[in-house]
């Protein structure tokens, strides 16, 4: 067999741990892996590399793609009629295309329209793929976002500061409410759930009253900011949208603090980390989970098993239909409720 692997939308770590997965697993058993650069727009452009040996040994711990990404979409750019003279030219039997929650939308699409023998692989650090529990990636930048907080906790406490940490997540609150669980946060705001100015406001009022003089606040970048009167504004940069057409965010965490230092007089102060939480090496977490990943699909692959997603149910890697995948998966609100036990 000869299996395609592309990474496309934004890179997340882990994404090497996957192609090296379904690489060595082929050479395992007899198969040919090839590298596909930069997304779908490599298939458009025939722009292929061998995965040999050579090629993606040492790569399990380096962060980014050694294939490149992009968010090229073939059909949208009217390119499925080259894709699919790539997939035959080269002889691939699969491919197997890694990628957020829109990539599996187009994956789908051209599988069911057009008849690719695609696989989809989910990954993103923001957790969000529906049908799959857990994506790699996010593991690390939980991991980056609490050893921020850990740093952030010395300065808040030494000079009785508010600190809020902007975090990413542009349509759910993962990172947010993970690594605010895991550091501790005494708030957390997130898109899924409307928090108003005041409530975060009324919380580090609560907190100094009991003599608690510092407070950590993190919100992540698809939040709203939302007061109390039912007024609700997303806030960016600059009004502008990425290749998707999704908004691009950030400026929420600067926003925050100014209205809750002007309502407790508090001095407060934002870190926005961005793209440091996509950005290193894995955790062994994530390399694991990557690798199963990778490994799982290459299964698919070889199973003649076209059009599935591959996903985390438990402990278990399955196999799902891809159109289960194309949507978002909101915070499992439960871990929330946890965290605001800690909030006072
Ligand atoms: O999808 C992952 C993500 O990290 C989002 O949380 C964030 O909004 C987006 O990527 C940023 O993407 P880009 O690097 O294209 O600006």
């Amino acid at each position: 067999m000869r299996i395609g692997v592309l990474t496309a939308g934004g890179d997340c770590p882990g994404l090497n741990a996957v192609i090296r997965a379904v690489a060595r697993s082929a050479m395992e058993n007899g198969d040919e892996a090839i590298g596909i650069r930069r997304g779908y727009r490599g298939l458009a452009e025939d722009d292929l590399i061998p995965l040999d040996m050579r090629t993606v040994s040492g790569i399990l711990h380096l962060g980014g793609t050694i294939l490149g990404t992009s968010s090229f979409e073939p059909i949208r750019e009217k390119a499925v009629d080259r894709v699919k003279e790539t997939v035959d030219r080269e002889s691939l039997d699969a491919v197997v295309a890694i990628g957020g929650e829109h990539t599996m939308e187009i994956t789908r699409r051209l599988h069911a329209e057009f008849g690719l023998p695609l696989i989809g692989v989910p990954k993103t650090i923001d957790n969000d793929v529906a049908g799959t529990d857990f994506t790699f990636g996010f593991d690390t930048a939980v991991q980056i976002v609490t050893d921020a907080i850990d740093r952030l906790h010395t300065t808040a406490q030494s000079h009785d500061r508010v600190m809020v940490v902007e975090v990413m997540g542009r349509n759910t609150g993962w990172i947010a409410a993970y690594a605010g669980l895991a550091g501790g946060a005494d708030g957390i705001v997130i898109p899924e759930v409307t928090t108003t100015v005041e409530e975060v406001a009324a919380g580090i009022q609560r907190r100094h009253d009991r003599g608690k003089d510092f407070s950590i606040i993190v919100v992540a970048e698809g939040a709203k900011l939302a007061f109390a009167g039912g007024e609700e504004r997303l806030i960016q940069p600059v009004k502008d949208s990425d290749e998707y057409g999704y908004p691009r965010l950030g400026g929420i965490g600067a926003a925050l603090a100014t209205e809750l230092e002007s309502r407790t007089g508090y001095e407060t102060r934002v870190t926005v980390l961005g793209h440091v939480q996509r950005g290193g090496t894995p955790t062994s977490t994530d390399r694991i989970l990557a690798t199963r990943y990778g490994a799982f699909a290459y299964e698919l692959a070889k199973a003649g098993d076209m059009g599935k997603m591959t996903a985390l149910r438990g402990s278990e890697m399955v196999a799902i239909p891809l159109p289960e995948a194309a949507s978002i998966k909101e915070v499992d609100l439960s871990v929330l409720e946890i965290a605001k036990r800690f909030f006072s």
